[in-house]
């Protein structure tokens, strides 16, 4: 079977550093995929990679089959490729609904059908119902990441990529943004996640690659990377160190 994404042997380089070093993972439709590495190994500049915001040196990406070489970042988007990234991109000075607006403003829907997909993020995240009319820049960090995260579900993603989505925030704003997650997941959304927070990882997805220095290290079911103690020879150089960092 096709997978619904595929990087083969994808290499990215800014300048003499390699950040990705002939990478190759996949994804099923629906399966939701972690990514886990140390500061440095590349797992932002692969997503920025599958968003079409850096270009590939070498390799090959596919989304269902199809080449995305030459499809610019916004005809990503129109395939179904969503990413909030690491900086929690939202507009500060434009309300929290008119932020969740513009997040579907390349889909062709009527009014009536884009406030219907506001009411089903807001009911997401019952916190942005509450801040719907409070500019974004006055939201708290958690806030402004449910409304990044909103924004990229606003464009119906098929494939949806977050970069640390729990970075700096409370538990219990975490548990919230990870209660979406595993929403997002039983409809059926492709996930891209990618995390240093490997047990949160862990309590959402199907599958997961470790990453260093731009290669995957090792692959495997959640429990099975676990049990080895792959993540924290992966982390932190050796197992057994560090595991309550990573609760
Ligand atoms: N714009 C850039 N210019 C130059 N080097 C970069 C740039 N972006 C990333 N790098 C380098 O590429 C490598 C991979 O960085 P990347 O941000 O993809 O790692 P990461 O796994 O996301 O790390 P972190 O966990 O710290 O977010 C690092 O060596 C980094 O210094
Ligand atoms: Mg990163």
């Amino acid at each position: 079977m096709t997978p619904h994404l595929l990087i083969d042997q994808a290499v990215v380089t800014y300048g003499a550093v390699r950040a990705l070093n002939q990478i190759s993972i996949h994804a099923a439709k629906g399966e939701t995929v972690a990514l886990i590495g140390p500061n440095g190994a590349g797992k932002s500049s692969l997503l920025l990679a599958i968003a079409g915001v850096v270009p590939l040196r070498s390799g090959a990406m596919r989304l269902d089959g199809r080449d995305l070489a030459g499809q610019e970042p916004e005809q990503r988007v129109g395939l179904g490729i969503s990413l909030v990234p690491e900086t929690r991109d939202v507009f500060k000075k434009l309300s929290t609904h008119e932020n969740l607006l513009i997040g579907a403003s390349r889909r062709r829907l009527s009014r009536a059908q884009i406030l219907a997909d506001a009411d089903r993020i807001y009911a997401l995240f019952p916190r942005l119902a509450e801040r719907h009319a409070h500019m974004a820049g006055f939201l708290s960090g958690g806030e402004q990441q449910m409304l990044a995260i909103g924004r990229a579900l606003m464009a119906c993603p098929g494939l949806l990529m977050l970069d640390e989505p729990s970075l700096g925030l409370a538990p219990v704003v975490t548990d919230a943004v990870y209660a979406a997650i595993a929403a997002l997941r039983d409809q059926g959304t492709t996930i891209l996640l990618v995390e240093q927070n490997a047990a949160r990882a862990f309590s959402v997805c199907d599958r997961a690659y470790l990453i260093q220095a731009g290669q995957v290290i090792e692959e495997g079911r959640a429990e099975a990377l676990s049990a080895r103690g792959s993540v924290e020879t992966v982390l932190f150089g050796y197992a057994d160190a560090g595991k309550e960092m990573t609760q």
